[in-house]
């Protein structure tokens, strides 16, 4: 034994312990739903924050990767403004001014983006700097806003998946 820390570092500890152990109870679970390891419930889906930045190919494998036999995982879609939220919020908590692949990918060259990659329709968007550079879609944290940039590029990305039953 090297002392005793003095007692705020203690209380600090475990104040940060508590905020943590309920951030888990509230994000990972709520009664009848469950998610995979490293992935956050929201809304009746579970989303994965990637830890490394990789081609839009690359990412869309990973998160098909984590699909179960009745349950497939995409890159993600957001369908509405508090999913966009949602995201573009936990994406700045993690990785700061970053931008990150979202699920949605042009069929044609010069084209816009028709439908997600999970199969859904874009019925919401957030595709404001539209500039007919890529064929795949990226969100910017900083601006929160939805652009269409070169595939080839490395960066973060987000997977979904629907939320598994728990029992
Ligand atoms: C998919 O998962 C398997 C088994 O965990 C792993 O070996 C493989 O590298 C993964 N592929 C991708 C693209 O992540
Ligand atoms: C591309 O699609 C988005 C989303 O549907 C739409 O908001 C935007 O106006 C479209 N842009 C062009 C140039 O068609
Ligand atoms: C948009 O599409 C999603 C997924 O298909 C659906 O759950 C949602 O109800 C739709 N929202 C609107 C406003 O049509």
């Amino acid at each position: 034994m090297t002392g005793v820390s003095p007692p705020f570092h203690f209380d600090l500890h475990l104040i940060r312990l508590s905020i943590f152990l309920i951030s888990l109870s509230t994000e990972l679970t709520n009664s009848e739903l469950r998610c995979h390891e490293q992935f956050i419930y929201f809304q009746n889906n579970c989303y994965y924050f990637s830890s490394q930045r990789l081609r839009f190919s690359a990412a869309k494998s990973v998160c098909n990767n984590y699909s179960d036999v009745s349950n497939p995982c995409h890159l993600t879609s957001i369908h509405s403004d508090c999913e966009n939220k949602f995201v573009y919020q936990r994406a700045t908590q993690l990785w700061g001014t970053a931008t990150y692949w979202l699920g949605a990918l042009k069929t044609t060259t010069g084209g816009n983006f028709s439908s997600w990659l999970d199969g859904s329709q874009m019925n919401f968007t957030q595709l404001k700097a539209y500039n007919k550079h890529g064929a795949c879609l990226q969100q910017w944290t900083k601006e929160n806003e939805w652009d269409d940039t070169f595939c080839s590029l490395k960066k973060y990305y987000v997977c979904k998946q629907t939320a598994l039953c728990k029992y």
